[in-house]
């Protein structure tokens, strides 16, 4: 266990799930600091991309009936190539397996694991054969209700459960587009050897936002916030380009503005909760490499002690997802969006003959004429079937004719199109920690340091009485329930010299530590002791709440 990860358990923020019971890769609990941290990594995911946005949040559930991820194409393309040891009957994935092994990156398919396999007869590091590769669906699959029940699936992203609610959600925004829909929640993916602690986890905490624009209008009204952004670009031919996002657009290294906006956004949001902007980096997917869902993707990439690795993806999933659930569930899930200016068109119209409808089709002969003249030709036709009630009716072309008619058109439907940046929680939890972690020497010995940002420590104030005896800790005691009562998460320590005091805070990242000493007695003052500088200020007990929050907020 690395050193980090040795203190980060130690002082509860991950503990291995079922860990009483031998535990089980790729899943983890989250301690109490662990959780502090990642809830308001959250908040401020919220802040930039549901309240700074024209989007709101919702909560679908993570169970879903089987038809969405039919539709969605998870069922038939959701998949990692496996390949299994004849003796010892491990499962790998494929290309892990083979990086680790050779050295080699591969594509995942199995024809070319099957080449690899036998062109450097790998085996198992039993020595065994490996049997023949086959795919593996990553999503957890289960039964709804009792006896044979409904097959359903764990939702392998949060994204779906908003594609599915979209009906409803374009009637909240009242059919006007562009339009965000967020959801914050757990999603699973049944990793065939997950290994890397929190980074590949088979149930796991997405961000996500769907933005639906018109496919037409792939611009921001806010891009100008981002535009003379510098960000690191590495394109998908391996290229790295040190550009501004406005150039990054302009020479066509980054398709279209709002996929740039999106990508100066992460940037910012990650900078917020503590990710080190010299181990941040955009890359662009391969053609080969991204999702069935998406044209193009910008992964943001940070280097970690496991190297680079992704925690957001900002996709361009155009109108997949909305017209494959159109297709599948029969709903309309256009939108109307209004020209700017009104444009003319010609179009076939079908005009009915009542002449001759009236005397064949009597009582009907209304009905009928109505669904012709709403039915749309491209040009000659020697009849149209109607339904009507149920009833399939043949009208042959006796009963109609075809004319040309110029229109004036206002606006047509359209499919939206989706871009969407998708975070990993838990990646980002662990990265912010990893970039925080430091080590300095104080007064000739050597501390372990949490560089945490301010609005994200898990432990914001930390109150302490220089001796461990009264009056020094009723006064500290009194000074906690004030904090506490203010809204400040406070902890309260007595155990130990102060020195060693502040290092076990220093260790967690807790920013702002107070001390209750002599003085404190005569003026009514405490010390605030800065983390970062080891520096103390003295304040007035009345003045904390004030001061501490200016502190903790700039
Ligand atoms: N809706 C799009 C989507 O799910 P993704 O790139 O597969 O895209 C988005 O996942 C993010 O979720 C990733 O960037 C990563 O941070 C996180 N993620 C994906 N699989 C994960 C896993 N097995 N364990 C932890 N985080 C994971």
């Amino acid at each position: 266990m690395s050193e980090l990860m040795e203190m980060l358990t130690r002082r509860g923020f991950f503990w291995q799930s079922f860990e009483i019971y031998g535990g089980m890769a790729g899943f983890v609990d989250y301690g109490p600091l662990g959780n502090a941290l990642r809830r308001k990594i959250e908040n401020i995911w919220r802040k930039h991309f549901v309240v700074r946005e024209r989007a709101v949040e919702i909560d679908t559930p993570t169970v879903c009936v089987e038809e969405v991820f039919v539709a969605s194409g998870h069922v038939s393309c959701f998949t990692d190539v496996a390949i299994e040891c004849e003796s010892c009957g491990r499962v790998f994935r494929a290309d892990h397996y083979i990086k680790d092994v050779l050295g080699i990156e591969i594509e995942p398919n199995i024809e070319t694991v099957k080449e690899i396999i036998e062109t450097y007869d790998l085996k198992c590091s039993c020595g065994g054969k490996f049997k023949e590769p086959f795919l593996f669906n990553l999503m957890f699959s289960t039964t709804i209700g009792p006896g044979k029940g409904k097959k359903g699936y764990l939702r392998p992203e949060t994204a779906q459960g908003i594609f599915i609610d979209f009906r409803r959600l374009l009637e909240y925004f009242r059919h006007k587009l562009p339009f965000g829909v967020a959801q914050i929640g757990r999603a699973y993916r049944n990793e065939i050897s997950p290994r890397q602690g929190v980074i590949r986890l088979r149930e796991f905490n997405q961000a996500e936002l769907e933005y639906f624009v018109n496919p037409r209008e792939k611009r921001h009204p806010n891009f100008a916030r981002y535009a003379n952004v510098v960000v690191k670009l590495l394109d998908k031919n391996d290229v790295l380009h040190e550009v501004t996002l406005k150039e990054a657009v302009e020479k066509g290294i980054v398709c279209h503005e709002l996929m740039a906006y999106f990508i100066g956004k992460t940037r910012e949001f990650l900078l917020e909760v503590g990710i080190d902007e010299a181990k941040l980096r955009f890359r662009q997917h391969k053609d080969d490499e991204r999702a069935h869902y998406a044209i193009d993707c910008w992964d943001a990439e940070v280097l970690t002690a496991y190297g680079w690795i992704e925690i957001v993806g900002i996709a361009d999933r155009t109108d997949y997802d909305l017209k494959k659930h159109m297709e599948h569930s029969g709903e309309d899930l256009r939108v109307f969006v209004q020209f700017e200016k009104p444009i003319k068109v010609k179009r076939k119209k079908v005009i009915p003959n009542m002449k001759k409808l009236g005397p064949v089709y009597r009582q009907k002969a209304k009905e009928i004429a109505k669904k012709l003249e709403e039915i749309e030709v491209d040009g000659d036709v020697e009849s149209i079937t109607i339904d009507l009630d149920g009833e399939k009716i043949e009208i042959t072309k006796d009963f109609f004719e075809i004319v040309e008619v110029e229109e004036e058109i206002h606006g047509e439907k359209i499919v939206p199109h989706v871009i969407e940046p998708s975070f990993g929680l838990d990646r980002i939890t662990y990265a912010v920690l990893e970039h925080s972690f430091d080590k300095d020497v104080v007064e000739g010995e050597e501390r372990r340091v949490l560089r945490l940002k301010r609005w994200v420590a898990p432990i914001p104030v930390a109150v302490l009485p220089l001796l461990s005896r009264e009056p020094f800790t009723s006064k500290a005691k009194e000074i906690v329930q004030m904090l506490r009562e203010n809204g400040f998460y406070t902890e309260y320590d007595d155990s130990g010299s102060i020195g060693r005091r502040y290092r076990r805070f220093d260790e967690i990242g807790t920013p702002f530590c107070i001390t209750i000493d002599h003085q404190t007695f005569e003026d009514e003052t405490v010390t605030i002791r800065d983390r970062d500088t080891t520096k103390q200020v003295r304040v007035k007990i009345s003045e904390l709440p004030k001061v501490l929050n200016e502190l903790l907020t700039s």
